[in-house]
Formats: C-alpha cells, structure tokens, sequence
C-alpha cells in the first residue's frame, strides 16, 4: 500500500489531468468557433493525451491496491479576447502542471516511496516537453501571428498533429 499522503496526492492528479483535458478541449471548441481548425487539432490532441495521463495515474493506484476516487471535474470558465490568449494560458497551465507533479514526488521522496518516484520520473519528463512545446506555440504565434498568410501556414503545421498513445505503459 502506498502512503496516505501520495495516495491521495496522486489521487487528486486524476482530476487535475481530466481537468487539463476539459480544458484543452474548450481551446479547441474556441478555435473551432473561430475557424482556425489546425490549433483546434492540436489541442483536441493534447486532450487525448491529457486524458491518458489521467487514467495512467489511476491505473498506478489501482495497481497499488488504492481506491479511486473520481470528483467532479471544475469548468473551463476562461473567456478569450484573442489568438493568443489560450496559448499563453496553455503554457501556464502546463507550468502549474509541473509544480503539482514535483509536489507528488517531494512527498514520495520524503517517504522514500522509491516506486511512485519511478513512476513519476515519466511525467517529470513528459512535463518537460509540454512546457517546450507549449512555450514554442507562444513563440510562433508572436512570431508569425499577426500576418494572415503566415497564420494560416502556422495553422495547416498544426492541423498535422496526430495522436500517439503515451511510451508509458503500467
Ligand atoms: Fe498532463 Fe499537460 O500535463
């Protein structure tokens, strides 16, 4: 069995994952509104891949012999005056991310759960690249946002992004 702590710890990050997942979709449902079908494709693909981090972290409690416990998950509540307000909103999410994913690891590491730490060591990873990638989509967009020819090609790179299921597997 786990510790009481990380389990419930890694227990609320099923939520937080099925949240990043609700709102990444509501992005995409945005950029669909707003006919810029290639930045809906990319964030309805990184739901996909929010939704697979949420089930990885309960497939390890499960694994753990630990209840699961599924609450409700909070509305996207955020209003957009632009392109790019959800990308930086995305970036900043994905930070916050990281700072709930080291929290879980603090306090396998104080128990010296050296399992959830391995398990973590993944997603310590994979926030890393979904830092990069999310700063990189800011970049682009400050970049090449404000010339329609240039959105519109930065927009048919990103309709490209297709689905992979995660390299992790528990
Ligand atoms: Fe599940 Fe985007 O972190």
């Amino acid at each position: 069995m786990l510790d009481t702590k990380v389990a419930e710890l890694l227990n609320v990050q099923v939520n937080k994952e099925f949240y990043s997942a609700y709102l990444y979709l509501d992005f995409s449902n945005y950029y669909t509104e707003q006919g810029l079908n290639g930045f809906a494709n990319w964030y309805k693909v990184q739901a996909q891949e929010e939704r697979d981090h949420a089930m990885l972290f309960m497939q390890y409690l499960q694994n753990n012999g630990c209840k699961v416990t599924l609450e409700a998950i909070d509305k996207p509540d955020q209003t957009f005056a632009s392109f790019a307000e959800p990308l930086k909103a995305g970036y900043q999410h994905e930070q916050y991310v990281t700072g709930l994913i080291h929290t879980i690891y603090d306090a396998a590491n104080s128990v010296k759960d050296f399992r959830t730490m391995q398990f973590l060591d993944w997603f310590v990873k994979e926030q890393g690249e979904e830092e990069t990638n999310a700063d990189d989509l800011v970049k682009k967009f400050n970049l090449f946002g404000s010339d329609a020819r240039a959105l519109y090609m930065l927009d048919s790179e990103l309709a490209e992004r297709s689905y992979s299921a995660p390299s992790l597997t528990l």
